[in-house]
């Protein structure tokens, strides 16, 4: 998508369109995000992303810290009437980068312009972007660490100083030119900050990590979903389905809407913890919040490998996945939860995963 054409569609405060349509490349066609973590991703689940997604900042439930950073910066921003300090969000997929960015627009009651590093293709395009920005804008550049270098470095200027640097012409009668640029507020977000150059990295004023949700967070925001989706849902089942959302607000929003419909079916409508769990069950998510694809990966750990580091690449090719997405997209949760550990020699199984897996530890530890 270009942003000639987010341009064209712009309507109100933010520029919802183009984010909705960012959303679709970030979850929908991109083969980086895999179908289990975003289950038959339909035009509804997008609806759904959609919907639900929280606009202000009082809206926006957990990452405390994070919250309480932008505010004050936000605030002081406003105070001295001056644009707001370039930002980046880091973090897992699902955890609310692309949502925070809008909140923050929302915040300083400014347009959001949306794109994403692969989709600028070429200096013009972002040059395009640039100058068609407004003061004070949020300029969001989605997966930036797919940014190319050529074009990265265009933006080094545009972000320190406000200026675009333009060759004219070719050859010995080249000429470059300086161009102004409004002031603006760029907001990069990436799950894989460590493919960030030094220097893109260093231009921003602030860099925040987003990360996982705990269950009283998912509880809450399963909560807050169930009203806007009008679903009864008792205190007990919201936060069974909290629990096994993999610490993932997009993913907790998809379980509730499978859950509402298991309960539309199978119990009147009303969702308890036991509804919750069958239909959980049913869609076979683990009690930990593990699918098919995570305890596949415990599975070639544990049972395959029995406990000895696997290389990434061997990993990734025994379940058929690129070694990028187990990276990206499946390690974190597993890393976290404590069920592998990254090694120099590779990764291993814990205790914690061998128990999972219902495989005794003292015959491989
Ligand atoms: N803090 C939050 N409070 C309530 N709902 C949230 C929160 N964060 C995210 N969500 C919900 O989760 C959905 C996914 O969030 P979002 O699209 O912002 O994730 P993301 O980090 O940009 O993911 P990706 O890396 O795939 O682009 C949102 O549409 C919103 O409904
Ligand atoms: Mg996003």
């Amino acid at each position: 998508m270009s942003l000639w054409e987010a341009k064209d569609i712009k309507e109100g405060p933010v520029d919802a369109k183009a984010l909705d349509r960012l959303d679709d490349v970030a979850v929908g066609s991109d083969p980086a995000i895999p179908p289990s973590l975003t289950p038959e991703l339909t035009e509804d689940d997008l609806g759904l992303d959609r919907s639900l997604r929280p606009r202000r900042l009082e809206d926006y439930i957990g990452q405390t810290r994070v919250k309480e950073n932008l505010a004050v910066l936000i605030e002081a921003a406003r105070q001295r009437h001056d644009t707001l300090d370039h930002l980046l969000f880091s973090g897992p997929p699902g955890l609310g980068k692309t949502t925070l960015s809008t909140v923050v627009a929302n915040e300083l009651g400014v347009a959001i312009k949306a794109t994403s590093g692969p989709a600028i293709e070429r200096a013009g395009d972002l040059a395009a972007i640039l100058t068609n920005l407004e003061a004070g804008d949020v300029l969001f550049i989605d997966e930036i660490h797919r940014l190319n270098r050529a074009i990265e470095e265009i933006l080094y200027p545009a972000m320190e100083d406000f200026v675009l640097d333009i060759v004219i012409g070719k050859g010995p009668a080249a000429q470059s030119i300086r161009l102004e640029i409004p002031p603006f507020t760029l907001i990069g977000a990436t799950t894989r900050t460590g493919l960030l150059t030094g220097p893109l990295r260093d231009r921003f004023g602030i860099a925040f990590r987003l990360d996982y949700y705990n269950p009283e967070e998912l509880h809450d925001i399963v909560v807050r979903s169930a009203n806007i989706l009008a679903v009864e849902i008792d205190r007990k089942g919201a936060f069974e389905i909290a629990r096994r959302s993999r610490g993932t607000p997009r993913l907790a929003n998809r379980l509730l809407k499978r859950v509402r419909d298991f309960a539309a079916v199978r119990a009147d409508n009303d969702i308890t913890c036991e509804v919750a769990s069958q239909a959980l069950a049913f869609f076979e998510v683990d009690e930990l919040g593990l699918d098919s694809m995570d305890n596949k990966i415990l599975e070639v750990l544990v049972e395959t490998f029995q406990g000895r580091p696997v290389g990434l690449n061997t990993l990734a090719n025994a379940l058929g996945e690129d070694a990028e997405t187990v990276e990206d997209v499946y390690e974190p949760y597993l890393l976290q939860q404590g069920l592998i550990q990254r090694t120099p020699k590779g990764r291993v199984a814990t205790e914690r995963a061998f128990r999972h897996r219902g495989i005794p530890y003292d015959l491989f530890g």
